[in-house]
């Protein structure tokens, strides 16, 4: 039997990073007990699990110290430590009765198959949402996508339902897709903004002034994808069909390869999945 759920759990948060801050920060907000922040054993890891757990009243451990006296332990580290991570609590802690998530979207609550064995219900719970340092967004209408063991999708529903989010299950055999299509909702859109900082340097304006310039049409980019939807919201020379300055673009790019690149494969994927007029011109324009 896990914890009664009528209280709200308590929570150990492995890893202060990016996400262990903002995930710390908004359960205590929405009236969880944060127990214990888990670092490395490094003094500059330490340093940050400190100002962390000032901010929500838990105390601090490294890995190798953790009590984790809490219902809830949830690693927060890189996706290709959280089976070490598992690995070095699992001995130190009774985990019967007691949940262990972590956050890949990629990766399976497989990764926690050593506290699994040990009688920990064991789940992967991924916030569809970027968490970088310095800012942490609203988890409002956040989609969470869930998989792992009975009690610990219970506890998880729980949990996102009290921070705003919305939690479904994903298929252990979806997981890899799903991870890949949310890289392009952010770290691949990012990417591509980036790339056209570069871009602009060729037009004369430095990545600064670049960004301030774009900030209103990409602005509005998103804000007629959410009303419009992708069709509705493509504009530019390939809806127009306008072939030679799809030429013409290609041609400027040769002094910005990489951009290049970027501006073939999204123009190739514009031509498959976007309106678009003068198709058999714009083709050719392509594949010159
Ligand atoms: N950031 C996002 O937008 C986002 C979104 C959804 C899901 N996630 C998932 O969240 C997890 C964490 O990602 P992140 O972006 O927050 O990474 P991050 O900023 O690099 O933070 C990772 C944290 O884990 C600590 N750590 C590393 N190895 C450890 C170990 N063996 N024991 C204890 N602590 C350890 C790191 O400490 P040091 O400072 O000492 O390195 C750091 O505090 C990943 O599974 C990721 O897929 C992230």
């Amino acid at each position: 039997m896990l914890p009664a759920m009528a209280a709200k759990l308590r929570i150990a948060i492995v890893g202060p990073g990016r996400l262990g801050t903002a995930l710390a920060m908004k359960l205590r907000s929405a009236g969880y007990t944060i127990s214990e922040i888990v670092s490395r054993n490094n003094i500059a890891s330490k340093r940050k699990a400190a100002i962390l757990a000032r901010k929500v009243r838990a105390l601090v451990s490294t890995i190798d110290t953790a009590r984790a006296n809490a219902d809830v332990v949830w690693f927060c580290v890189p996706d290709r430590e959280i089976k070490n991570a598992a690995q070095q609590l699992g001995s130190a802690i009774d985990w019967k009765r007691k949940i262990a998530f972590h956050s890949s979207g990629a990766l399976l609550s497989d990764e926690l198959n050593i506290l699994r064995r040990q009688g920990a219900a064991v789940g992967s719970i991924h916030p569809m949402m970027t968490f970088v340092t310095g800012s942490i967004p609203s988890l409002n209408g956040v989609p969470f996508a869930m998989e792992g063991d009975t009690a610990a999708i219970r506890a998880a529903r729980r949990i996102v339902r009290d921070l705003d989010g919305g939690a479904f299950t994903i298929r252990r055999q979806h997981k890899i897709a799903y991870h890949a299509w949310g890289s392009f909702a952010s770290p691949l859109l990012v990417a591509t903004l980036v790339t056209a900082e570069q871009v602009a340097r060729d037009a004369g304006l430095s990545a600064v002034a670049a960004r301030k310039k774009m900030l209103p049409i990409v602005r509005q980019t998103i804000a007629n994808y959410e009303m419009l939807g992708a069709a509705g919201a493509f504009s530019g020379p390939i809806v127009r069909g306008d072939a030679e300055i799809v030429r013409k673009h290609l041609q400027v790019l040769k002094k910005v390869p990489e951009a290049r690149e970027v501006y073939l494969a999204l123009a190739r994927a514009a031509m498959r999945y976007l309106p678009a007029q003068n198709r058999k011109k714009l083709k050719k324009a392509l594949d010159e």
